[in-house]
């Protein structure tokens, strides 16, 4: 067998549907359910279950997630199944007696645990949108789970990783790390035990989950390591349809996701603060585009900061934050020829708020999947467990693992969480509420037809990511392979510093952005991106695999 250790997949056509996935079994999972008549939504809960088998570090049971949906009849929604913090948590659940954050009690252990949402998810966008059973659209993981797959390359990497950091995680390492005798690539790898949770959830639907056995043995393994969810949080889990977060750029409609994430509403915000440049004589990634980009970017994080947070709890003024007439107020006091530091980028108070008018005024392990079909229905779909393999705790006797998402609330307000992110009032535990957000789902059309399906994972980066796609295709003329391959840099106003992945600055630019001000931290790759976009030349629909990770992309 040869195994793959890196691999830039190809890029796919399709009429009758396309799947960009990170696993090769997950997007065939998707394309099975499409042939036997599914529509995307099927496809894309199919991908979701078959994802939790084969990418335990972000697919998940255990976690959380936002489908965005735009049906061909032109109908859009936003599924939240978001995690929900536990009905006993409170503000300074991670604080010690001095007011200081103890390192670590967010993101792994029982605490870092916030009530999953997913298979609550996945039933409503069946239920609301699907066209197939539940029975139907499981078959294909619960296959994946019995039968086994060979393991990837990175998989194995992943586990040999895992084997090492979730020591006294021992039903983790049991299942995942052969309790030390750890995989190697192209072994196959059978999970009976969530076979077994997969099984009762298609037989059960939420009750499956939610209730009885499953929902018995993640409260006792939760508090095993310290957790206090309950049964009762368990069983009043609730996902939402939302209303999705709408914009406009230069003749495209965007449709992205809205609070509980803060994607949709700063990639909206970033698009309507570039709309007025001109990038035809900026060249690709000069000191000038870096420039353009990360000022629009510290802005929309700087506000993203106070104004957003889970909007079942806190006011966020969205329309506002929205409009085109924040997006001029924004950029007043941006220069072309230099750099606004981010002490002196403030986020917005009431009365600039106040000040907007809306009259004359017209979104480091998560997935990212999106799925078309014949219809022209389209779904795009970001998944995580917080980190790579959440929490670190699997439900003993079940084979899932529990997210990691309490870490994405502000466990002190002012202060960085894991991804450096600052939030305040807006972004606070409490009982019930749902962390903020980064994942931006996004879903680009042209006259109500789909023309772009992108999304990414990598926490706080996502939001820049997306931008740069829809810049790199919009702005630049790329192709969506090109699109999405391309290097790319993230500024998130806090640190004041841009990041940029390999090859993505040359030297003699940064040094141009260094005399400007700038500073400037090299890191590793980041952002899969799997995106679809509607081929121009023959009207059927592109898949491209981000080549980083190695993803995959099917059609029929
Ligand atoms: O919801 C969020 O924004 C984060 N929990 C996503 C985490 C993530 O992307 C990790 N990945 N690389």
């Amino acid at each position: 067998m040869t195994i793959v250790v890196q691999a830039a997949h190809p890029t796919v056509y399709g009429e009758n549907g396309v799947v960009v996935a990170h696993d090769l079994e997950a997007c065939n999972a998707g394309i099975e359910i499409l042939k036997a008549g599914g529509n995307a939504v099927d496809a894309a809960v199919a991908v979701s279950y078959a994802m939790a088998v084969t990418h335990p570090q972000a697919g998940n049971l255990g976690g959380g997630g936002f489908m965005l949906i735009q049906m061909a009849d032109g109908s859009k929604f936003a599924i939240d199944y978001r995690e929900m913090a536990p009905g006993n948590a409170h503000r300074d659940m991670y604080l010690d007696d001095s007011s200081q954050v103890i390192p670590g009690l967010s993101t792994r252990g029982g605490l870092a645990v916030g009530v999953p949402g997913t298979v609550a998810g996945l039933q409503l966008a069946l239920d609301k949108f699907g066209l197939l059973s539940r029975k139907k659209v499981m078959k294909p993981a619960i296959r994946l789970a019995k039968k086994g797959f060979h393991i990837p390359y990175d998989l194995a990497y992943s586990f040999g990783w895992l084997n090492r950091a979730a020591e006294g995680y021992d039903e983790t390492r049991r299942i995942f790390c052969r309790n030390g005798e750890i995989y190697m690539p192209g072994e196959l790898f059978k999970q009976p035990d969530l076979a077994k949770t997969l099984r009762l959830i298609q037989k059960k639907g939420n009750a499956g989950f939610y209730s009885g056995p499953v929902a018995e043995a993640l409260v006792k393994s939760s508090a095993a390591k310290g957790g206090t969810i309950t049964l009762e949080d368990l069983s009043n889990y609730e996902p939402h349809i939302r209303e999705p977060a709408k914009g406009t750029y230069r003749g495209f409609d965007v449709l992205s996701m809205p609070p509980p994430s803060s994607g949709g509403i700063a990639l909206i915000s970033m698009l309507n603060m570039l709309e007025p440049m001109n990038f035809d004589s900026v060249g690709w990634h000069s000191a000038q585009h870096i420039q353009m980009m990360a000022e629009v970017e510290k802005r929309a994080y700087a506000d993203r900061s106070v104004w957003l947070g889970d909007p079942d709890f806190f006011e966020v003024p969205q329309e506002k934050l929205l409009s085109k007439a924040y997006a001029t107020l924004r950029m007043m006091d941006y220069d072309s020829l230099s750099i606004t530091p981010s002490d002196s980028v403030y986020p917005l108070n009431d009365s600039d708020l106040a000040e907007i008018d809306l009259t004359g005024y017209e979104s480091e392990e998560t997935t990212h999947y999106s799925v078309v079909d014949k219809w022209g229905n389209a779904v795009s779909l970001t998944t995580t467990l917080n980190w790579s393999f959440g929490s670190y705790v699997t439900v003993e006797g079940y084979g899932f693992l529990l997210n990691n998402e309490m870490d994405d609330f502000s466990s002190k307000p002012g202060e960085p969480n894991s991804f450096g992110l600052i939030g305040n009032e807006a972004n606070a535990i409490e009982p019930k509420k749902r962390m903020l957000s980064s994942m931006t789902p996004t879903i680009l059309t042209k006259d109500g037809k789909v023309v772009l399906v992108v999304g990414a994972p990598g926490g706080s980066t996502i939001i820049t990511t997306v931008l740069q796609v829809i810049n790199n295709m919009v702005d630049y003329g790329m192709p969506l392979q090109d699109a999405v391959n391309a290097p790319r840099f993230h500024h998130q106003w806090r640190p004041d510093l841009i990041n940029y992945g390999p090859r993505a600055i040359s030297p003699d630019t940064a040094e141009l952005l260094r005399n400007m001000g700038y500073e400037l931290v090299p890191r590793s790759a980041y952002g899969e991106v799997n995106a679809i976009s509607r081929d121009q030349i023959f009207g059927g629909w592109i898949g491209a695999p981000d080549y980083r990770l190695s993803s995959h992309a099917a059609a029929y």
